[in-house]
């Protein structure tokens, strides 16, 4: 059963995996195909215990971590925020999970922390996840031509948003 929980010191180690397994780090936008190592992870996540416009969560199947979803660039005086989601483990992709969890996280920022919009940023190729993100409702904000090299290849970067519909506290 999935089972979303606080993101944890003891989450380091799975970070580097994960950010470093080749089927996320591809997908990942500003920093496509590059290498994370245990200091930097230190480093994040020591930024992020201090950082009060960031709420990250680990993404379990009962007590095993196999992923992390985040919202960073919180606005209180905007109302907005930026997603990120990943999930690390390759035998829990394409199972539903990442539905479960965006409509988890997307929740917990219009509900939680009443913010008005959602944004996230996408590589255009990475069909799972444009999929998922317009079936959520989703729209395009903006495509960015060749955006992004990799491996000597330019890719097209999407920049997605979704509003929160039954906001009371406009
Ligand atoms: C993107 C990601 C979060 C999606 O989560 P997921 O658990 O794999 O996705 P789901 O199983 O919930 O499927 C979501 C949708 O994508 C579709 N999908 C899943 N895998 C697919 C594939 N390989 N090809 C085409 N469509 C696919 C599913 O059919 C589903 O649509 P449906 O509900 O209409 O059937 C996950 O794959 C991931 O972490 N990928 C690596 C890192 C990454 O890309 N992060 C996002 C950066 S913006």
């Amino acid at each position: 059963m999935i089972k979303i929980r606080a993101h944890l010191p003891r989450d380091i180690a799975y970070r580097v995996k994960w950010l470093n397994n080749p089927n996320v780090s591809r997908f990942i936008g500003d920093r496509m195909g590059q290498k994370t190592s245990l200091r930097k992870e230190r480093e994040w996540f020591g930024d992020y215990q201090k950082a009060k416009n960031k709420k990250f969560f680990t993404i379990c199947d009962d007590s095993k971590p196999v992923g992390f979803v985040g919202l960073s660039n919180i606005s209180r005086a905007n109302k907005n925020a930026d997603l990120f989601i990943a999930i690390g483990e390759d035998d829990y992709r394409g199972r539903g999970v990442g539905k479960i969890v965006m409509e988890w996280i997307i929740d917990y920022g219009f509900k939680r922390l009443k913010l008005h919009k959602i944004n996230l940023g996408v590589i255009k190729d990475n069909i799972p996840a444009v999929k998922l993100y317009r079936a959520l409702g989703f729209v395009t904000e903006g495509e960015m031509k060749e955006e992004v090299f990799y491996k000597g290849k330019f890719y097209d970067f999407l920049s997605l948003a979704i509003f929160n519909k039954t906001e009371t506290n406009k």
